[in-house]
């Protein structure tokens, strides 16, 4: 799907190469953290991590300072979280009005607090409910109208039926995440079913779901067909990754990056979640939250991340950093995780 097929979607920063967005995290893509990756290397877009849309919220007040931010000039999508067909789409045009480059639905949040209350990947068990909100969010949503979801809930079952709703309603952009809802983030990603769904549906489609690099990326555009890749835990890890896809994609090495760039990047996560008044060791637990995944591509034997894990404050955590990424600052940092070197398990999404 070429993207000059979609209009107002937003276009590329390399005229012609496939798209990029940074995935939405819950408390991670904030404005901040958006403004850090797009300094880095923006991806095309972004998307704010889901704002609850239920029978208590005022849409009118709904918040989103990414969308005001715009981080590198970027668009930001607004993702929503609910089932009220009514509701999201009067937060959706409380949002557009905020500055949103369009509205994203949440089909695929695992999380069995928030499925069990069947919105995000609990939808996927309700397609009746996913055409009623669809038709709502069509009508309020003039532009861009997105939808990022998970192949099923227990199993691909319904997929096609899944798609048919998203041509029917006329989505704008889907992200897919090939796996199904009950796999959290186990098991492999099913390409073939991301291939399905680029042939099935008018749209673009962005593949997401494990792409670890650059050169991961363009395998998966290749395997998939789709029309963009969507990046989350990694792009955390190698915020450098989007800077480094466009190059992988015009045929030049990608750009190198030291130890001492990560180290930078350590001050600068510290710097943006540093919260006036707070304790440290909160503070520290959230530096720790993105190192978690920085840490896979720092040394293989993996002391890096439990040293780290094991600081208490935010000196402790910077004076980890200190010894393993500046002791040879000029060393690259890997472009992929280090096998067996993994991350704490999220189901946040
Ligand atoms: C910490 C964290 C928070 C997440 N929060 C959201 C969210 O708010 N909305 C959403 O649609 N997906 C959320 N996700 C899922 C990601 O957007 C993405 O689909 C998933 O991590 C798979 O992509 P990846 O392998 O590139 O990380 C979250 C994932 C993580 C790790």
């Amino acid at each position: 799907m070429n993207t000059a097929t979609c209009p107002g979607l937003p276009a590329p920063i390399v005229p012609g190469q496939p798209l990029t967005a940074l995935a939405p995290m819950q408390d991670v893509t904030t404005a901040g953290f958006m403004g850090l990756v797009a300094d880095i290397g923006a991806p095309d877009f972004f998307f704010t991590e889901f704002i609850r849309v239920h029978s208590q919220t005022r849409p009118e007040t709904l918040e989103a300072p990414a969308l005001e931010a715009r981080p590198g000039g970027r668009p930001v999508f607004a993702q929503l979280i609910g089932n009220d067909p009514a509701l999201l789409a009067r937060a959706a045009t409380a949002l557009l009005a905020r500055g949103a480059a369009g509205i994203d639905l949440n089909l695929g949040c695992p999380a069995p607090k928030v499925f069990r209350k069947n919105v995000g990947g609990g939808l996927l068990r309700d397609l009746p409910r996913v055409d009623e909100i669809l038709a709502a969010l069509r009508e309020a949503v003039p532009g861009v109208l997105s939808v990022k979801t998970r192949v099923g809930f227990e199993s691909a079952a319904g997929f096609d039926d899944l798609l048919g709703l998203l041509a029917k309603r006329g989505v704008n952009l889907v992200s897919l995440h090939g796996r199904t809802v009950a796999q959290l983030y186990r098991g492999p990603v099913d390409h073939a079913l991301i291939a399905r769904a680029v042939g099935a549906l008018p749209c673009p489609v962005l593949a997401n779901g494990e792409i670890t690099s650059a050169a991961g990326a363009a395998r998966v555009l290749g395997e998939t067909g789709a029309a963009g890749v969507m990046l989350g835990r990694h792009a955390i890890r190698n915020p450098w990754v989007f800077a480094q896809l466009r190059a992988v994609l015009a045929d030049k090495p990608p750009p190198v990056v030291t130890l001492g760039d990560v180290r930078r990047y350590v001050d600068q996560l510290a710097g943006l979640t540093r919260r006036d008044g707070a304790p440290d060791r909160a503070h520290a637990n959230r530096v720790k939250k993105f190192l978690n995944f920085t840490g896979q591509s720092v040394d293989p034997g993996g002391r890096f991340l439990n040293e780290m894990r094991r600081a208490r404050t935010v000196a402790e955590l910077l004076a980890v950093c200190d010894r393993h990424l500046l002791a040879e600052p000029d060393a690259p940092f890997a472009l992929e995780p280090f096998p067996g070197v993994v991350a704490r398990p999220n189901c946040e999404g």
